[in-house]
This record gives structure tokens, C-alpha cells and sequence, in this order.
């Protein structure tokens, strides 16, 4: 594919894409969301082609996945290698030397200075479910603290400790018993909604919930663990007070719970560091991990410390996690982030930061930019003095700026967050920065 250019041939959805979409509203699940109409073709870098030779910038990497650019070289690589000699034989009961060598460097990786294990698995839900096992199995409790606003997959475990959409919870009940959920730390809207001018500060906001529920409801010593996005994700690229997060490291320390984070999005150098652990310098006693892990092979990981990964042979597994092609194509990704892409994502996180506040200068209903390394939200405002959020803006501002050739995805009620891959240089930054003022124009024109 030529030059990281966006470039418009034919307004999209064309006429290929057309065929396609109708072909999968025919026989498709209607569960699927389909964020806007684009029909990918192929992909290089920061780049996608769709089936009409259009060229998009893509900001969203496929919901944070595509951490070294689509299809790298070197990951491709990697995955040719591995599909030549064996597809599968099943890690839950054999061995191979991929499989050995990505868990002790993830197990290396991780934060804090214990030994850990590792648990591979097919995607971030899986992972999630594993540790709900993992925690209970360990701590002989069952109740689990988790956060408004927090998103942790798809599957009956980890829908119980969403709270970032209400959709993803409708109609699936009973979901799991003993889940509390408790406000997240948020810098800019008052997490429990209080006016910007009655506000205390965003941590003891949020806290107060704690010490009720701890004081009325449940004893924290029956708390087997805490699971949390060190940095929110779905629920708006939220970046905590690091005292937030403390005070639950705390907390598990005290009662004798384990502190789960959520790294799946935040997680494989996005942030500028190897996780977002390392950034606030807090380690928790489980990490997990999926999408850029393996840069789109379906790979997901549970990284506990050895004094906490204590179940017994056979009571958990997994017939395809751990896959031989999808542990090839994670130890290249992982060479990428370390040789380079993490100190990218930090350099280029800092223009795109920049230029996004620039941005907020122009627009006045941009109320906050915020971000860490190439994990960067920005939130739409009705007005910033009450920080009204601006509802709706989202999917028209997606439609516009997929018309002009640049693929973003929103988040929260009123974000868009900018996620590219991690090999963006300063010009993609630029056009992609271009094309948001363009689109931001053109809707407040319109408006
Ligand atoms: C923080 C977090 N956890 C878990 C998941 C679920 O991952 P998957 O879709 O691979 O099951 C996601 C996906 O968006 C996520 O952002």
C-alpha cells in the first residue's frame, strides 16, 4: 500500500462495500454492533484499504488490538513459521517450546518483583472468566469489587462485573452473586455526580461509597478480590488519581484479597510503558491481558503471582489458548514493543496529546483532552463550565471522520479515544489531527 495517506476514491460505503454489508445483515447475528460502514480489504501499518481502494487512517487499531501496525512484517513472519510446523496439539496437555518461552517473559514482564505463573488464553474474556475461578479457588471467598464504568468481556463472569453499558448486562440474568460495584476515580466528571462546583476532589468522591459498603454491608475480610482497569477503558480512557489505585492495593493488602488489574486495553506498551501498572509504579497480584498481546491472533493471558496461581492440575484449561501460531506471533510483538514501539507510543502519544489540545482551544465543546502514550481520550461538553456531556456527538463525529479517511472509536458517553497502532510516526499523527478539526468543523457547521 502506497504512502500513510488518507485517500478517498469513492465515498464509502461503495459499491463493493455495499454487496458485502447486505450479504452480512442477511446471516450475521444481529447482536453485532457495527460501529459504521467500513469493509476491510487489507492492511499495512497504521493504514487500511477497504474493498473499494479506499485509505484510511486507522486510529482505533481494531479496538486496540493492531499494537505493531496491521499485518508487520515480522509478525507475519512469525506466524508463517509457526503454521508450517503444527497448528495445534493443546498447551492444557502438552508441550511446546513457544508456549514455555512466552510465559516465563510474561511472567518476567509483569509488575513487581515475585515470581509468577502464567494461564494463556483466546481472548480478554476468557482471561477474566479464568481469574473469577482463579481468585475464588485461592482466596476460598466469593464476593468481587468492580467499577462503574468498567468493562471486563462478554461471557457470564465478566458481564457480571461490567457496568459500562447497560446493554451488555439486559436480559442475561442472574449473573453472578456477590459482585459490588463502586465508583471509579474520575480526574474530570465527578463520579458521583456531583457539579463541577460542589465537588470535593475525585478521590474522596469516590471513596466515600467504599467506606459505606464496608461499614454497612460487607466485611471487607470476605472480599476475595478487587477487579479494576488501571485506566478505564470502554468506559471513557479515564486515567485515575494514582492514590485511587493505591488505596485499593491497600485494601487487598489489609483484608487478604487479590488485586486483579484489567490490562487487556491498556496493556503491551500502549501507555507508553508495558503496562499501566508500571506507569502509576503500582503492581498488582494479577494482570491480565489479551488484545495487542499477540498484534490480532487471538491470544489472552492471566499473569498471577506464583502465591496466588495455587489451583490444581486439571481444574483449569483450555483446548486452542495458548495456540502455537498465536504465541509466535506474540513473542514478535512483543520484540517490536520493546525494541521500539513503546518509547514510540510515548513520543508520538505526546505530539497527538498536543495537537488534541490545540484542538480544545478551536472547539469549545472539546471539555477535556487526557491520555498516556497512544491511549488518549477526548470529551465532548455541551458547555465547560457544568461539563455537560455532549450525547449523540460521538457516532456522527465517527461518520464524518470515516469519511474523510480516519477511523476513530468512541467510548464512555461522550469520548472518543484515539488508539492507534503503536507505529504511527508525527505525520500520521498530524493528518489524523487534520481530519478530526475537519470533522469537528463540519459537524459544528451542521449543527
Ligand atoms: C479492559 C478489557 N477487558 C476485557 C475485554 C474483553 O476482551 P475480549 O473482547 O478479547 O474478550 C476488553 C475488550 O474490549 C477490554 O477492553
Amino acid at each position: 500500500m502506497a504512502k500513510n495517506y488518507p485517500y478517498i476514491a469513492t465515498p464509502p460505503p461503495g459499491p463493493n462495500a455495499r454487496r458485502i454489508i447486505a450479504l452480512d445483515q442477511a446471516y450475521s447475528s444481529p447482536s453485532y454492533i457495527k460501529e459504521y460502514p467500513l469493509v476491510v480489504e487489507r492492511g499495512e501499518g497504521p493504514m487500511i484499504e477497504d474493498v473499494d481502494g479506499n485509505r484510511f487512517l486507522d486510529f482505533m487499531a481494531g479496538i486496540a488490538v493492531a499494537s505493531t501496525g496491521h499485518s508487520h512484517p515480522n509478525v507475519v513472519a512469525a506466524i508463517e513459521a509457526a503454521a508450517h510446523k503444527f497448528l495445534h496439539i493443546c498447551a492444557t496437555d502438552f508441550y511446546y517450546a513457544g508456549f514455555s518461552r512466552l510465559c516465563e517473559r510474561l511472567a518476567r514482564l509483569a509488575p513487581g518483583p515475585e515470581p509468577k505463573r502464567v494461564f494463556l488464553t483466546n481472548s480478554g474474556t476468557e482471561a477474566t472468566e479464568g481469574a473469577i475461578k482463579l481468585v475464588r479457588a485461592h482466596t476460598k471467598r466469593q464476593n468481587i469489587i468492580a467499577f462503574r464504568g468498567g468493562f471486563h468481556g462478554r461471557t457470564m463472569g465478566a458481564i457480571s462485573l461490567n457496568s459500562s453499558k447497560v446493554r451488555y448486562r439486559a436480559g442475561f440474568g442472574p449473573l453472578l452473586p456477590g459482585v459490588y460495584h463502586l465508583p471509579y476515580a474520575d480526574p474530570y466528571h465527578c463520579s458521583v455526580g456531583h457539579k463541577p462546583s460542589e465537588c470535593g476532589d475525585p478521590l474522596s468522591c469516590a471513596l466515600e461509597e467504599a467506606d459505606s459498603l464496608f461499614h454497612e454491608r460487607l466485611d471487607p475480610s470476605e472480599v476475595a478480590a478487587v477487579f479494576m482497569e488501571p485506566i478505564l477503558g470502554e468506559g471513557g480512557y479515564i486515567i485515575p488519581p494514582r492514590e485511587f489505585l493505591q488505596y485499593w492495593r491497600d485494601f487487598c493488602d489489609e483484608h487478604g484479597a487479590v488485586l486483579v488489574f484489567d490490562e487487556v486495553q491498556s496493556g503491551m506498551g500502549r501507555t507508553g510503558h508495558m503496562f499501566a501498572a508500571d506507569m502509576f509504579d503500582i503492581a498488582p497480584d494479577v494482570t491480565l491481558l489479551a488484545k495487542g498481546l499477540a498484534s490480532g491472533m487471538p491470544l489472552g493471558a492471566i499473569i498471577a503471582k506464583e502465591s496466588v496461581m495455587t489451583w490444581g492440575r486439571g481444574s483449569h484449561g483450555s483446548t486452542f489458548g495458548g495456540n502455537p501460531v498465536c504465541c509466535a506471533a506474540a513473542e514478535a510483538t512483543l520484540d517490536l514493543i520493546e525494541q521500539s514501539l513503546m518509547k514510540n507510543a510515548a513520543r508520538v502519544g505526546a505530539k497527538l496529546i498536543e495537537g488534541a489540545r490545540a484542538l480544545q482551544q478551536k472547539h469549545d465543546i472539546i471539555g477535556d483532552v487526557r491520555g498516556a502514550g497512544l491511549m488518549i481520550g477526548i470529551t465532548f461538553v455541551r458547555d465547560r463550565i457544568t461539563k455537560e456531556p455532549y450525547h449523540g456527538l460521538v457516532p456522527e463525529l465517527e461518520l464524518a471522520a470515516f469519511k474523510r479517511g480516519l477511523l476513530l472509536l468512541g467510548c464512555g458517553r461522550s469520548t472518543i479515544r484515539l488508539a492507534p497502532p503503536l507505529v504511527i510516526d508525527e505525520e500520521d499523527a498530524a493528518n489524523g489531527l487534520r481530519i478530526l478539526d475537519e470533522a469537528l468543523m463540519e459537524l459544528r457547521v451542521a449543527a
